[in-house]
């Protein structure tokens, strides 16, 4: 995963409004270091994602093309939280690539989608890897758009979106409380929220997590505790907050995967599933309303 990354890099010049830098290891990650460009990712997503249906026995070899779909899936599984989302417009907070903002432009029947996130050299990819469907003569013209902006400082106006979705991005905002203002405040009112990603199950997990797993010790990932998110939702005003635990289409699939992963030298990806299994960390789905 995040072994041996190249020297730090700056975030680069801001494209739109600058939100609150990123934390130095967040800032290298998604830079030079290109995170969806490592073996445990594929197809130019970067979350873990869900797996459901794989078909043929269950102890054959994962193949990357059903890694591709898990993570195709776990963007489903988010964006089917929305009711109705045809001609709706929606903003993605952390959209990586954009290609889950592209999915859920095309599979959805959304009528606008802007994917946001912080990292600058992130929206270039995003315009890079989805230049076919952002060209002025494709067919859908202005429909999809990719913005550089922070989860705590989101760049829109108020009541701009019906629905706001994220994944796997939460773990990396320093200020939940700030990002759950944010999206109420860019929510119209009748609008949703579903936001997917692992978070701690208690604070004594979060505790003791970063002994376990890397990424919560050196800076790229912050354990926050699953409660106290769903509490920052409704704090924001945000109602009818729902949290559900997704962890046991998440985890095990995962870690299969990763076991056949010849190129990974370091063990400790494998603990993500030690931490699962001994209740320390789940992978949740958080869904609210506005107004
Ligand atoms: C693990 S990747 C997930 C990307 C994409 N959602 C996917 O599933 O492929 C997390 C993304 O969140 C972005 N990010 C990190 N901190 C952020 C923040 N505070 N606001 C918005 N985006 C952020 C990173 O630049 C990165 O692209």
């Amino acid at each position: 995963m995040t072994q041996h990354p190249p020297p730090a890099q700056p975030a680069g010049p801001p494209d739109g409004p600058a939100g609150p830098d990123l934390p130095d290891r967040v800032a290298r990650v998604y830079g030079e270091l290109d995170l969806s460009t490592v073996p445990a990712f594929a197809g130019g997503f970067i979350n873990f994602g869900y797996w459901t249906g794989l078909p043929g026995p269950a102890g054959r070899p994962l193949t990357e093309d059903d890694r591709v779909r898990s993570e195709q899936d776990l963007y489903r599984l988010v964006l089917g939280a929305f009711d109705r989302p045809r001609g709706r417009t929606a903003l993605e907070v952390g959209c990586g690539r954009g290609l889950g903002s592209a999915l859920a432009l095309r599979e959805f029947g959304l009528g606008t989608v802007i994917g946001m996130d912080a990292h600058p050299d992130q929206i270039a990819r995003a315009r890079e890897a989805n230049a076919a469907l952002l060209a002025p003569r494709a067919g859908s013209p202005g429909r999809l758009e990719f913005l550089r902006g922070a989860a705590e400082r989101i760049p829109l106006p108020d009541d701009r979106v019906d629905c706001l979705f994220s994944v796997e991005a939460a773990q990396h905002f320093r200020d939940l409380p700030g990002f759950a203002r944010e999206a109420a405040r860019v929510l119209r009112p009748g609008g949703r929220l579903a936001l997917t990603t692992f978070f701690a199950r208690t604070p004594e997990a979060a505790r003791a997590l970063p002994a376990l797993l890397p990424p919560f010790a050196d800076g790229l990932d912050v354990p926050h505790v699953i409660d106290e998110a769903a509490a920052a939702l409704r704090a924001a005003g945000l109602r009818e907050v729902r949290v559900r635990s997704v962890g046991d289409g998440v985890w095990e699939c995962y870690d299969r995967y990763m076991a056949q992963q010849p190129a990974l030298r370091d063990e400790w990806p494998r603990r993500y599933l030690t931490a699962y299994e001994t209740g320390l960390l789940d992978y949740y789905l958080l869904t609210a309303g506005a107004g």
